[in-house]
């Protein structure tokens, strides 16, 4: 398996490629509108922001403006996506050419959280996804069923506080909105936080906070089922 690694971090950088070879720009100054800029995001993130499960890609729309600025700037200056185990994390930095600069940024951040939230996933993505990395970070194991139950407790004594009691996120806290993430991608976020993988990065402030956080749910189980609860906000 181990030897499938570098193959498949060499098909991820295609992967990368391939996006940013399907939008070319006449000129390397010219001025993009947001709108513009978003075809370039499509090819991961889904044709109205709403996901792409098959590459990793989370929903975008339904995210507000400041906090899809933030990350891409994280993103862009390594402070997210460059721990070794962050393979979907990579992807996304591999593609911070199409940042171009905070003004374009700022402009596709605003455009994004223009499209209405909640959409099912890409049609032909939904259930297939056919790259699953070597890693523990992959997913949760699926023989583990989250009680929304018992995540209902945790969230209102531990997340509810910055995150919202209806899980819309805080822009004062720099806490994100939780409602329209996929199971999938929810999962793999706890994971990091907890273990290092995001919001290690001496630069990742709000990701410090929130990491503090993550290890509080130390099973899997726990996980698991606070993210059964969000799923119901
Ligand atoms: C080649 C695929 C690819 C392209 C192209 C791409 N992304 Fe991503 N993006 C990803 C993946 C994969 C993740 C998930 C990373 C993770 O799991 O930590 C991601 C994560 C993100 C996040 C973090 C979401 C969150 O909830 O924290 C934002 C914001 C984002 N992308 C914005 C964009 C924008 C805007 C564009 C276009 C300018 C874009 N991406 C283009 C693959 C891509
Ligand atoms: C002290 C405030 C705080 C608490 C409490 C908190 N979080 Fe967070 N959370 C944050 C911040 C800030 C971020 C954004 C981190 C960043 O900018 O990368 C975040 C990000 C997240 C993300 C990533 C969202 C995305 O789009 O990638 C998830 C998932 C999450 N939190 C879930 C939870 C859960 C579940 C709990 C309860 C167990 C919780 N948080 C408790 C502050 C908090």
């Amino acid at each position: 398996m181990r030897l499938l690694r570098p193959l498949f971090a060499l098909c991820l950088f295609c992967l990368g490629a391939n996006a940013v070879a399907q939008v070319t720009f006449e000129q390397p100054n010219e001025q993009v509108s947001g709108e513009r800029l978003f075809d370039t995001c499509v090819f991961c993130h889904g044709l109205e922001a709403q996901g792409n499960d098959r590459r990793d890609g989370p929903a975008l729309a339904g995210l507000p403006a400041w906090y899809i600025e933030q990350q891409m700037k994280n993103f862009r200056d390594g402070i997210r996506g460059t721990h070794p185990e962050d393979v979907p994390g990579k992807v996304m930095h591999f593609t911070r050419g199409l940042m171009r600069d905070d003004a374009h940024i700022a402009r596709v951040s605003e455009y994004i959280s223009g499209l209405e939230p909640g959409l099912p996933m890409a049609a032909n993505a939904v259930g297939a996804r056919p790259y699953i990395w070597d890693s523990p970070y992959a997913g949760l194991d699926p023989s583990i069923t989250g009680d929304a139950e018992a995540g209902r407790q945790t969230y209102a004594t531990t997340c509810a506080l910055c995150h919202g009691a209806d899980g819309s996120g805080n822009e004062a806290l720099g806490a994100a909105d939780l409602r329209y993430l996929s199971e999938i991608y929810l999962a793999r976020q706890m994971l990091y936080f907890r273990d290092g993988v995001r919001g290690a990065h001496p630069q990742d402030v709000r990701g410090a906070q929130m990491a503090a956080m993550a290890k509080i749910l130390t099973t899997d189980q726990a996980i698991a089922d606070v993210i059964a609860y969000i799923q119901t906000l």
